[in-house]
């Protein structure tokens, strides 16, 4: 039986990219995976792999940008696979623009996805965790939030601030044994970073990316974290890149 037998676990981002490992790797544990995002067809086809391993899985339609549309997604989820234990705030966003030239529409959107999304994500999840005493959230985070990086402003102010809404998040919630992680890491071989090697001319295949199933593993790894250990924040950086940055 997996280690995350009998636990529901609900993915932001699990149409792609670092979201889908997530959810494989996850339901692979044993967990019953809500998996959402905008793209229903793709979360249908990834619930169909999830339940090849016998895991229950069911897709949900969310709109990070919308109260509405994470109200009518939790209350889905909850409804067919019963309370959240594992939370993953997986789903962002990000563009390359210098602060002078990033347009105000690009920086609300950014902020909307990877900060207020998630906020108003964890306002109608985390209180079931509460009443139940019971409860882990996953934070995906970037090294952008410990740093800044040249024309990603907006992207570096979001990451910024979810480590400090992570950290509201844990001294609020610790006391109700509610574990709340920030899992930060470098660069990963998505469609995200695609645009961000293709700038700075990176081949495609490179191998020195981080692979999405790496991060999968670092997830696992904090999921099944029990006892008197705690990990608020676990950087994962390129190999290749400097030690310490
Ligand atoms: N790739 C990297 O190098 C890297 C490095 C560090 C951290 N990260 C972080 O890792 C997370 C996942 O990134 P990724 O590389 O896997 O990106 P990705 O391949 O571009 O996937 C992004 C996911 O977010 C979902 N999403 C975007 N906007 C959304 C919205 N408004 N509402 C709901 N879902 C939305 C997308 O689904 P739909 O389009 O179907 O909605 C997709 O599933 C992000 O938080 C990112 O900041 C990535």
């Amino acid at each position: 039986m997996g280690s995350l037998h009998g636990q529901v676990a609900f993915v932001t981002g699990a149409s792609r990219g670092i979201g889908r490992a997530i959810a494989l790797a996850l339901a692979r544990e044993g967990a019953a995976v809500a998996a959402a995002a905008r793209s229903k067809p793709a979360l249908e086809e990834l619930c169909g792999e999830l339940k090849n391993f016998g895991s229950r899985a069911v897709p949900v339609c969310l709109d990070l940008r919308s109260e509405d549309s994470i109200r009518n997604a939790v209350a889905e989820a909850v409804s067919l696979l019963g309370p959240i234990d594992i939370l993953i705030n997986n789903a962002g966003i990000m563009a390359l623009h210098k602060i002078v030239d990033t347009p105000t529409n690009v920086w609300d959107e950014i902020m909307s996805t990877n900060v207020r999304g998630v906020f108003l994500l964890c306002r109608e999840v985390v209180p079931s965790m509460i009443e139940r005493r019971k409860g882990r959230i996953i934070n995906i985070g970037s090294l952008a939030g410990r740093r800044g990086y040249e024309e990603q402003g907006a992207y570096c102010a979001s990451k910024h601030a979810l480590v400090g809404l992570s950290k509201v998040l844990a001294i609020e919630t610790q006391k109700f044994g509610i574990r709340v992680h920030v899992l930060s890491p470098g660069g990963v071989l998505t469609d995200l970073s695609r645009e961000l090697r293709a700038s700075r001319g990176e081949p495609e295949d490179s191998t020195e990316w981080i692979t999405p199933e790496e991060v999968a593993q670092a997830v696992l790894y904090l999921c099944t974290q029990e006892g008197a250990a705690m990990t608020d924040e676990l950087c994962l950086r390129r190999f290749a890149s400097e030690p310490w940055r």
